[in-house]
């Protein structure tokens, strides 16, 4: 049977009606939660209305979709269309009023089953697998890969990349495009700084691999409902919203010399 989903959703991403609200993660700190799609598949699911806002869905979805394109690995991500009678049957209340509170549309990542944490303890991720996850986080600013918060996962042996709801910083803070393509990133805290010498190289194949088209494909993915309000912009069209996400993206890679972290240079 074909499902048609409560809300009409316009991007490539597919949809899948969930059946079953499993369990709570125990980490996220977002109340991310295991859901059962009606695709047989399982979910971790980010509600979309959680504390953090859609904001970090939007990120989650712009920044996981380039990690994808640029050949890093990311669970696949799926909307997820949840209802009203689900929520009702879940007996938590603090669950209960977040499931109530995102009927509708929320994010869906592939559950990557008796995956481990990478934490940097152990042994360490492939030096090339790192230093492209090492460049994407630069790129975009996210703070979320420490070793205390590592967000990344061992599964069959490979390095996984998860969560990337702290990414883009600039859409918190909305500054000009000149302002976030020259940010600085420091890298001393992140659990994978030890691939920072093969930042150059990296850089020269995935920079001129983020391109105007390629964001634009990737920002077509984040619904409408999702993107914020950018001030100067009452009004403004989805699109032209997600033109100013691409323009932010794309005058930053192509400024990498004034962002690639000391140690890559
Ligand atoms: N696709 C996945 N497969 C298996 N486990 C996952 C997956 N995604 C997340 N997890 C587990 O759930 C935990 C919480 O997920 P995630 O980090 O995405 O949530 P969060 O609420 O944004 O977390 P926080 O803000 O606390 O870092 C992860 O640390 C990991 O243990
Ligand atoms: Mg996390």
């Amino acid at each position: 049977m074909v499902h048609v989903p409560a809300v009409t959703v316009h991007t490539g991403l597919p949809v899948v009606r969930a059946i079953r609200y499993v369990e709570p993660l125990r980490e996220g700190g977002s109340l991310p939660g295991l859901v059962e799609g009606d695709d047989l598949g399982t979910y971790v699911v980010k509600f979309r209305g959680a504390g953090q806002g859609p904001k970090t869905l939007v990120a989650e979805i712009v920044v996981g979709e380039l990690g994808r394109r640029l050949g890093i690995r990311v669970p696949d991500l799926v909307l997820v269309d949840l209802d009203d009678a689900i929520a009702r049957r879940e007996p938590d209340p603090e669950i209960q009023a977040l499931l109530l509170a995102s009927v509708g549309v929320n994010l869906g990542m592939d559950f990557l089953p008796r995956s481990l944490g990478y934490d940097g303890h152990g042994r360490r991720a492939d030096a090339d697998d790192a230093a492209k996850v090492l460049w994407l986080d630069a790129l975009t600013v996210n703070v979320d890969r420490s070793w205390r918060n590592p967000n990344l996962l061992t599964w069959h042996g490979q390095l996984w990349a998860i969560d990337h709801g702290a990414a883009l910083l600039f859409q918190h803070t909305w500054p000009g495009v000149e302002a976030f393509a020259a940010r600085p990133y420091a890298i001393d805290d992140h659990v994978l700084a030890f691939a920072a010498d093969r930042l150059p190289s990296v850089d020269a194949a995935l920079a001129p691999q983020v391109t105007p088209s390629v964001l634009k494909e990737i920002l077509t993915l984040v619904p409408d409902d999702w993107l914020p309000e950018v001030p100067g912009m009452d009004g403004a069209e989805p699109d032209a919203v997600r033109a100013v996400y691409a323009d932010h993206l794309a005058a930053r890679a192509a400024a990498s010399s004034a962002w690639l972290p000391a140690g890559g240079a």
